[in-house]
């Protein structure tokens, strides 16, 4: 079928077909695009890029790049019909970067532009697979180097690599990105540009919103590494409280469970419900005494409390991290019910490779750095060499998208065990504080999501698939948006094209979890609105609680 539509013929040969409406509510307006092979593509890119590939993907085929690319080894299956362009574009004297573009065979004169995770190095062919199920032409970047994602040596001595991974990848991709797709569809105008990413992708999006508002017009950001200065030096640190792993203050996997069970115990009924998940970890005033051991040798299992050094390590974790010079905030702890994900950071034998290697790859170039040398000057030499300009932390700038009539939607796990959940809303606020709160409300909501760990998944039967970044794929690679609720008032995405195009703003998103968390084909288990922060779901006291129609956002 998608054969037989790509006419024989010189150049330039169009197609039309009459439009057809998508199954998920965007209409389909354009069917007419240039031949899917080199030619089409070759004349328009400029110097310094090159073409790599360009395939044709039949109905229901895959594509990527498999085990190759380290960074996303799997590919995307049951595709729509469309064209798979790769190209190479030459960034410094000893640099570059690649990106994929999938340019779909029926096209809805949208694009969207995917990010990437930790320091992963690769085009992210799984998740850009969403765009064309959307109608959407998509893109991504490999950010310039080839690696997994706590991989950082490719940083060592590498300035613009690290500037190509800061930024100017996904810049510069998107702008001869966008020149592409416009080429392709010939006769049609690319209306709509799209953003969506998680953790780095986080990043990615807020840093380009920062510094070149025009590319998007609406972004999609989940639980964003934005502050990478104070993040990745604050890791570091998170793992130093519970090291080394040998001494008394150590809290094992054992005594990280305590936590959470008695985090639990005390918060999860503050929403009215007791279900598991915590609504509100910041409303609870939460006492850790009651898991202290006691002097008493007849204390019944010493394996259920922490001592008093092991509760200060507790302390220090969920704590924000000051400066002991002026107080100051260095970084956000990690929030009461994240404690499930607490092993990413905090149960090695040295501080996590998300923190070592930007040391060492990264701030100094030096392979040799000693983490145990780590103090607070380590951050503040962070925040004054930034390298590859990584952090996105021109608050005012955001001003910026507001004028132009861009939108974000915000959101972030409240059991995110990796990224601080309250990372976004320093973000939050501090945007606040330069537009004032109308001024970012008009533009850009925060969503926290209840038992949502780092970008995905839940250890409580949370509801937690809104659509996000990562989030279909991580279910399968013929799955997109929502599976069952493909709309805009579960799939955040959705509901971002609705404000952008439509005018209607973001309230609330229905977050949907299944009977096993990850696997959709086992039943809805458990649905509820995540509500535009400051706004909590309250559950109206009678009905099912698993039904997101029994939840209302109130202030
Ligand atoms: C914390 O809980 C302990 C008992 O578990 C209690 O004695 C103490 O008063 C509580 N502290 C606060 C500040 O409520
Ligand atoms: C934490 O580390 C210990 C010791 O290496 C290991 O046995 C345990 O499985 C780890 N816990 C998690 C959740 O990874
Ligand atoms: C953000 O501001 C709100 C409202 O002023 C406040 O309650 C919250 O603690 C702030 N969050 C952080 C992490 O600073």
């Amino acid at each position: 079928m998608a054969r037989s539509a790509v006419l024989v013929a010189s150049t330039a040969v169009l197609l039309a077909l009459n439009a057809i409406a998508s199954p998920f509510g965007f209409p389909h307006t354009s069917e007419r695009h240039l031949r899917c092979d080199r030619s089409s593509f070759a004349g328009i890119l400029p110097a310094g890029a090159t073409l790599e590939k360009v395939a044709v993907v039949r109905q229901g085929g895959s594509y990527g790049e498999g085990a190759a690319n380290v960074a996303y080894p799997t590919n995307p299956t049951n595709l729509p019909a469309l064209c798979a362009v790769t190209v190479r574009v030459k960034s410094s004297s000893t640099s570059s970067y690649r990106f994929g573009l999938f340019l779909p065979n029926e096209w809805n004169s949208r694009f969207l532009v995917v990010g990437n995770g930790g320091f992963a190095g690769g085009i992210n062919w799984l998740d850009m697979a969403a765009g064309p199920r959307y109608g959407m032409a998509s893109l991504s970047t490999d950010t310039g180097h080839s690696s997994t994602s706590t991989d950082t040596t490719w940083a060592r001595n590498q300035p613009e690599k690290k500037t190509d991974w800061g930024w100017r990848a996904i810049h510069g991709s998107t702008v001869l990105g966008k020149q592409l797709v416009s080429a392709y569809y010939s006769d049609t105008s690319l209306t709509y540009s799209y953003y969506s990413g998680c953790s780095t992708g986080g990043r990615q999006g807020l840093k380009e919103l920062q510094t070149f508002p025009d590319t998007f017009d609406g972004a999609l950001i989940g639980a964003p590494a934005w502050w990478t200065s104070h993040l990745n030096t604050y890791v570091t640190q998170v793992g130093l409280f519970n090291l080394p792993a040998t001494s008394p203050k150590r809290l094992a996997t054992v005594d990280i469970s305590l936590l959470a069970d008695e985090v639990t115990r005390q918060c999860d009924a503050l929403d009215g419900v007791r279900d598991g998940i915590v609504s509100s970890p910041d409303t609870c005033p939460l006492n850790l005494t009651r898991l202290l051991c006691q002097p008493n040798p007849n204390t019944p299992n010493p394996s259920k409390c922490l001592t008093t050094q092991q509760l200060t390590t507790a302390h220090n974790i969920y704590n924000a991290y000051l400066s002991t010079k002026d107080s100051s905030l260095l970084y956000p702890g990690l929030t009461p019910s994240s404690e499930e994900q607490w092993w990413i950071l905090v149960n090695g034998t040295e501080p996590s490779a998300f923190g070592i290697g930007y040391a060492r790859d990264f701030l100094f170039d030096d392979p040799s750095w000693d983490w145990h040398t780590f103090d607070e000057s380590v951050v503040a030499y962070a925040e004054a060499h930034d390298p590859g300009g990584a952090t996105a932390d021109d608050y005012a700038a955001m001003a910026r998208v507001r004028e132009r009539g861009g939108k974000v939607v915000l959101y972030h796990g409240l059991a995110d065990g990796l990224v601080p959940t309250r990372g976004s809303e320093v973000f939050y606020n501090r945007t606040v504080a330069a537009l004032g709160r109308d001024g970012v409300d008009e533009f850009m909501r925060m969503f926290l999501v209840p038992g949502m760990q780092h970008c995905w998944g839940t250890a409580v039967d949370a509801p937690w698939n809104l659509g996000g970044a990562f989030q279909a794929g991580v279910m399968g690679s013929g799955v997109w948006s929502v599976p069952g609720f493909e709309d805009a008032e579960h799939d955040a995405l959705m509901a971002l094209v609705e404000w952008v195009e439509g005018g209607k703003a973001v309230e609330s998103i229905v977050a949907t979890t299944w009977r096993s968390s990850m696997d959709p084909t086992s039943g809805v288990k458990r649905q509820r609105p995540v509500c535009a922060w400051p706004k909590r779901a309250v559950w109206d006291g009678k009905g099912d609680v698993d039904d997101a129609a029994s939840w209302r956002c109130s202030s």
